[in-house]
């Protein structure tokens, strides 16, 4: 069956507009310090608090072990026809473009959890002079991006790697890379271990380089969309095919990335209202956009 491509940019930039199906707007049900990128109407709320049971620990044990085994089989079904490429990154992210503005100045890039590529590919398309290093979880993944008419060794180094285990210097050279990104793959990592994914790529980050994150926004209309039965804890659900998705909110991540040892640039919510051809529909969707910089020097040294 051929899948539409997944496209979660384009579309219309709506902040802050008011619901269109004409119901209140609640207080949504989450602690009043977190803030969130949309406001829920009251069938949103009352499916939000009614959906309080989790899947049981020996299946969540079970969705952490075969976690890679899910997202390989999910490269297996869909090969390179799922997400679409992504090529809005050197118009969100100026650090993207230095590179283009000063030739002498090679840009190393990480991308972390990259796929089948659909990052890296437009930016090695428009010929900037940039060397980039990526990885996946998934092996078949990572094959894709090798295979890739554009992947050659001059200019990228892929590589198969578990970003909460595997030690990102057996690949990368210690401080070497100036600008890693992250999109749509923390939410991918369970929430105990994202802080070791980040601790990893901190490694290998240049004193002063950078982290261009945007991930799943808390009420992201996928998140919505979840049935009964899929959650795993809070704001942390799976999918039918085992893969796991969390909804981050701009307190959580920047706590996650301060104790990584980061400082924030930018940390924001990002509003989009796209058709979604499936359901016949507007929907809301909410996204996490943000910078992180790994500061120039340790304190105190
Ligand atoms: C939603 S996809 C996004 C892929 C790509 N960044 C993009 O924008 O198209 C999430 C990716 O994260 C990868 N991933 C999940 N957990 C990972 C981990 N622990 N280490 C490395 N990659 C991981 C998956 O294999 C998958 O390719």
């Amino acid at each position: 069956m051929a899948l539409s491509k997944q496209d979660d940019t384009a579309n219309v930039v709506l902040p802050g507009e008011e619901p269109k199906d004409g119901l209140p707007c609640l207080t949504p049900p989450v602690q009043s310090k977190t803030s969130t990128g949309r406001t829920l109407n009251e069938k949103e709320m009352e499916k939000l608090t009614g959906d309080q049971t989790l899947v049981s620990d020996f299946k969540q044990m079970k969705l952490e072990k075969e976690a890679q085994k899910n997202w390989d089989l999910f490269y297996k079904r869909n090969t390179t026809n799922f997400f679409k490429d992504r090529h809005w990154t050197t118009r969100e992210f100026e650090e993207l473009k230095v590179c283009l503005e000063f030739e002498a100045q090679k840009l190393v890039l990480l991308e972390a959890g990259c796929g089948v590529g659909n990052c890296i590919f437009p930016l090695l398309e428009e010929d900037l002079n940039i060397f980039v290093y990526a990885c996946d979880f998934s092996p078949r993944a990572v094959e894709f991006v090798k295979q890739h008419s554009l992947y050659c060794a001059e200019r990228c180094s892929a590589f198969q790697c578990d970003l909460t285990k595997d030690d990102l210097r057996g690949n990368v050279p210690v401080g070497c890379v100036d600008v890693a990104t992250l999109i749509f793959v923390l939410s991918a990592i369970h929430p105990d271990k994202m802080q070791q994914a980040l601790d990893n790529i901190y490694r290998v980050l240049k004193p002063g380089g950078i982290i261009l994150f945007r991930d799943y926004g808390l009420y992201d209309h996928a998140m919505m969309r979840f049935k009964a039965g899929n959650k795993l804890g809070e704001n942390f659900y799976v999918r039918q095919d085992g893969t796991r998705s969390y909804f981050f909110s701009k307190e959580l991540l920047a706590d996650l990335f301060r104790g990584a040892g980061f400082e924030m640039l930018t940390n924001d919510y990002v509003l989009r209202e796209t058709v979604n051809k499936k359901e016949g529909l507007c929907v809301p969707r909410v996204f996490l956009q943000s910078k992180f910089r790994k500061p120039d020097q340790l304190q105190g040294s």
